[in-house]
């Protein structure tokens, strides 16, 4: 039987890398995507030990050419789910952001995931089946203070996703919005927050995974993933 694949931007490291390892456990082939070689290189080695197929695509995801390179090879490989993770994190006030961080957060966290989409969705009408999952964040639900350009991409992307889901759901393509709490990656240590007490990415991506699950009659619009409280 031939496997299924996914497609897992931003795999480099934290939720992304978690995803393509529990993704792989279950069988599926994975393309990573990141910019980071090395790390990368590193996980393909992890993911083959699981007798899978997997491949890398390495660039900006702000760039064209990489969206076209995920592109051609998601097409060769007849892509089932694509996940939208990558992303990065800007705090502070808009007083105190350059217009070259508004850019790269709008970029990064909204429009490559569009771009992305636009691309990758024909295969997935053609065959009347496919999932995109959009990573988001709870700050995209309850916005905090000082989280102003972060939260304009991921309100963006909240929008995009509800809105695609009308058009999907009538060509048998779901749409999942996942709104993810703090998690033990270097996106949270990067904030000098305390890490002890978030999420493991590895636990996130096992929810994740399972929401993509078939099902012969319901199946998981959005779903928000948060700390247990003990
Ligand atoms: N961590 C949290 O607490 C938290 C909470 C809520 C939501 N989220 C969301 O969860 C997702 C994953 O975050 P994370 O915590 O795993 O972050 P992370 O550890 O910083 O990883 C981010 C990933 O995105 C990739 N990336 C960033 N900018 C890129 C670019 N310009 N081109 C290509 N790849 C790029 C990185 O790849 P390279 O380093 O190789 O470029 C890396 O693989 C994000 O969408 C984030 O907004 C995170």
């Amino acid at each position: 039987m031939v496997n299924e694949t996914v497609l897992v931007t931003g795999s480099s490291k934290g939720l992304g890398e978690s995803l393509a390892l529990i993704f792989s456990k279950n069988n599926y082939d994975i393309i990573l995507h990141g910019r980071d070689e090395e790390n990368l290189r590193q996980i393909k080695e992890k993911i083959l030990t699981k007798n899978v197929d997997c491949e890398i695509v390495k660039g900006d995801i702000k760039s064209y050419k990489t969206i076209e390179k995920l592109f051609q090879v998601a097409k060769k490989r007849n892509i089932s789910i694509l996940v939208n993770n990558a992303g990065v994190d800007y705090s502070g006030s808009l007083e105190n952001t350059n217009f070259r961080d508004i850019e790269d957060a709008l970029e990064v966290n909204l429009i490559a995931p569009i771009k992305l989409t636009k691309k990758i969705y024909p295969l997935f009408s053609r065959k009347k089946s496919g999932i995109i999952v959009n990573i988001n964040s709870v700050a995209s639900l309850n916005v905090p203070e000082l989280k102003t350009i972060y939260c304009s991409s991921k309100k963006g992307l909240e929008g995009f996703t509800d809105s695609l889901r009308f058009e999907a759901k009538k060509e048998g393509i779901r749409i999942i919005g996942v709104y993810v709490g703090g998690m033990k990656t270097d996106m949270y240590a990067k904030t000098g927050r305390d890490i002890s007490r978030c999420m493991n990415p590895l636990d996130v991506a096992q929810i994740i995974y399972d929401a993509c699950k078939k099902n012969q009659s319901a199946s998981m619009d959005e779903l928000t993933i948060n700390k247990n409280i003990k």
